[in-house]
């Protein structure tokens, strides 16, 4: 049980935003070369189009602080679609180049395909189609596939933490069963979807056992299964330092049992680190955020679902870019300054910073944490 839990509400009114800069100085030109002060480009934008998730996982969304009467935001307060289009088309215009969109969960958000239509129509600075992509829980996927894929996402994550049906009930806490899920996966294959990925979050001594059957499961399936340890993001998960399984054994507990060789990152800044099956089966990924921080790559920028970027997983203030949307005085060319100087100004890198400090520190009694500094970001606000 989580020792100490914030109520969620807490967060969002405790923290601040942070003024956006740039305003009143000289108008930036993109180049999409922009860098932040450790000289890191921006490349990736996570959109969060919905706060709110028909799963309650116990780890991102617990029943105690997101129950009936929970204040989800309410509709006024979403960036419209237009409004999200135009943000992106600033942010590609700086160099972004994989667009993916979270939630909550983003299957919810009623008409999304109409959104990824726009969005599939941006051009990279180099003139390429983006890298457009969703991470889901996939209970709505049987009935949304085909109109994801016809409306021009090019490929899909699912969220899958068991196999046993029992235990996957459990950590939904909503009694969703695995073969719905399973099912999901299936029609987005039939859709056309050749690059589907399935991210299993592991916490220790509640799922590990499950590892083994997950890679037996989609070995040979073409779906690349990602294990990611737990971390310590938002405010309500009570998390522990020994709650984490280091990636180092989720790959020897599945290479005693279907040997495993390293292969090369697919792109600068990857989050996992890739593992092929040396029988030829496909590969895996382990994104060890925890005991392998990979912030010197981090290229990614975060916008929440009511138009606030924020630098980091971890930030505890983001910058709201919504009254700038909503300033009829604002041109496009003010907004692209804006998030110049907002990208210029970064210098996050809180798993890095963290680890140094030691692991230890961060995990004792979890209230130094909360106690000494302002309440984070939710995971299910900002997307994973
Ligand atoms: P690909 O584009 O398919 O490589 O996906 P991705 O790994 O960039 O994104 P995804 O949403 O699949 O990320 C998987 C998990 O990695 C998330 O759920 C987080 O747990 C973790 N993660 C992703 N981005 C970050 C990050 O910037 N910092 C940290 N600490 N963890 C991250
Ligand atoms: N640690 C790691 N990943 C997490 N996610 C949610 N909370 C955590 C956490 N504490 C992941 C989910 C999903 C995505 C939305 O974020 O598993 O893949
Ligand atoms: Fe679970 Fe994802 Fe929903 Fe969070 S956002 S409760 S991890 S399904
Ligand atoms: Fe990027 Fe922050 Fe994650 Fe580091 S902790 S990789 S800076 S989002």
């Amino acid at each position: 049980m989580p020792s100490k839990v914030i109520p969620v509400a807490d967060w969002r009114s405790l923290s601040r935003d942070r003024p956006v800069p740039g305003l009143s100085g000289p108008i930036a030109t993109p180049s999409g070369a922009l860098t932040d002060t450790l000289a890191r480009p921006l490349r990736d934008l996570r959109i969060s189009v919905t706060d709110r998730c028909n799963f309650r996982c116990v780890y991102c969304m617990p029943k105690e602080s997101f129950g009936k009467d929970h204040p989800f935001l309410p509709h006024s307060h979403l960036l419209t679609f237009e409004e999200i289009e135009r943000l992106a088309r600033v942010f590609v215009s700086h160099g972004v180049e994989k667009i993916r969109l979270t939630g909550g969960e983003p299957l919810l958000r009623k008409n999304l395909e109409y959104l990824i239509e726009r969005l599939a129509q941006l051009r990279t600075v180099h003139g390429k189609p983006l890298d457009l992509t969703l991470t889901t829980n996939g209970s709505l996927l049987t009935r949304k596939a085909a109109a994801l894929k016809a409306a021009g996402l090019t490929r899909l994550t699912v969220s899958l933490d068991a196999l046993d049906d029992t235990l996957f009930r459990g950590i939904n806490d909503v009694d969703f069963p695995v073969a719905d899920v399973l099912a999901g996966i299936d029609a987005a294959r039939e859709a056309g979807f050749a690059s589907i990925k399935v991210n299993m979050v592991v916490k220790r001594g509640t799922n590990d056992q499950e590892i083994v059957p997950m890679a037996r499961h989609f070995r040979d399936s073409g779906v690349v299964l990602r294990f990611i340890e737990y971390m310590d993001v938002g405010n309500s998960n009570g998390w522990r330092m020994d709650d984490v399984l280091p990636s180092a054994d989720v790959v020897e507990r599945i290479s005693a049992r279907f040997p495993l060789e390293a292969i090369a990152p697919g792109y600068r800044g990857e989050t996992a680190a890739r593992w092929r099956y040396v029988d030829g089966a496909g590969e895996i990924g382990v994104i060890s955020s925890v005991t392998h921080a990979f912030c010197g790559d981090c290229t990614r920028a975060r916008l929440s679902t009511e138009g606030k970027v924020y630098l980091c997983l971890f930030a505890n203030q983001g910058y709201d870019l919504r009254a700038l949307l909503r300033d009829p005085a604002i041109s496009d060319a003010g907004l692209a300054t804006a998030v110049a100087r907002i990208w210029q100004g970064r210098g996050d890198q809180y798993s890095q910073q963290r680890s140094a400090a030691g692991a230890a520190q961060a995990s004792g009694d979890a209230g130094s944490r909360h106690d000494t500094e302002a309440p984070r970001v939710e995971m299910s606000y900002i997307g994973g």
